[in-house]
């Protein structure tokens, strides 16, 4: 792992591949409460066909959580903000395809938002532009109020049942699951409270510029193909991959699949 200064922190990065000067940058952001270890499959699959960047978000794997609002001001754009100084410290040469798994294409729209002009592409995997509603909201608090006391462990048990397809093996499971029950409790609190507050960024998709790739496993239960085909055909131009056999962590589940669309996709950026 490399480390690039991000404010007040330094983010931990696994930075590989780079097979050509100029060769584009994919940008792998992870979902909550995870870490760079869920891309491993994508770091090694496609090292030779781009540059990899896979850090750990603040608070997650080796990266220090730092300074952050307890309740009030919690927001996403923190982790964008993060990622960008990272960007800049590790000076890709070619264009950057950011690739956002769930929480890490929340984390997209503020990135967009704010540093729109660094990206010549993106992908939008597992994931939603619709923000929480109410039901969802208590219980992303509830979570943020308890989980130092419950303890990663049941975290890991609560999202479970959603993460997986029927066909995700045992190993990728409790893999994941272990990842899960490692994180920091008040690492998933400041994300959950993050998320909690986020707003819908659905009336902007029209307005996307970039070439964007979105994928989903078949059977997401969180972020459901039905949902995220939406989500592409209202930004302009993108493509759209469902994952057959694949839950929620479509690229732990079926990594020869996604890799293959990503392959085709920063190939053609
Ligand atoms: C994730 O995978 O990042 C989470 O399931 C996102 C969420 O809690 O909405």
């Amino acid at each position: 792992m490399k480390r690039f200064a991000s404010g007040d922190i330094a983010t931990a990065c696994v930075d590989t591949g780079a097979p050509r000067p100029a060769a584009p940058t994919l940008l792998l952001v992870h979902g909550f409460p995870l870490s760079h270890a869920m891309w491993r499959a994508q770091i090694d699959g496609l090292r030779d066909a781009c540059r990899v960047l896979a850090p750990d978000l603040r608070g997650y794997g080796e990266t220090p959580l730092g300074a952050w609002p307890t309740d009030a001001g919690a927001s996403l754009a923190r982790y964008a903000d993060d990622l960008a100084a990272m960007l800049e410290a590790a000076r890709p040469e070619g264009p950057v395809v950011y690739c956002g798994f769930s929480m890490g294409g929340y984390i997209a729209w503020s990135f967009l938002e704010r540093y729109r002009d660094r990206l010549a592409g993106l992908v939008l995997m597992d994931t939603r532009a619709a923000n929480d509603d109410d039901a969802a909201r208590a219980v992303r608090l509830k979570m943020a109020d308890h989980v130092e006391a419950w303890g990663a462990g049941r975290v890991a048990e609560l999202m479970r049942p959603k993460l997986f397809g029927p066909a995700a093996s045992p190993e990728v499971v409790e893999a994941t699951c272990a990842t899960i029950a490692a994180a920091d409790p008040r690492s998933i609190a400041a994300s959950q409270r993050a998320m909690a507050a986020r707003p819908d960024a659905t009336g902007g998709l029209g307005a996307i510029t970039l070439p964007t790739l979105v994928v989903v496993g078949e059977d997401d239960a969180i972020s459901p193909r039905a949902e995220m085909r939406g989500v592409a055909d209202a930004i302009p131009g993108a493509r759209f991959e469902a994952i057959a056999r694949a839950g929620h962590m479509a690229p732990v589940e079926q990594p020869e699949a996604v890799n293959a669309a990503l392959r085709s996709f920063v190939a053609a950026v």
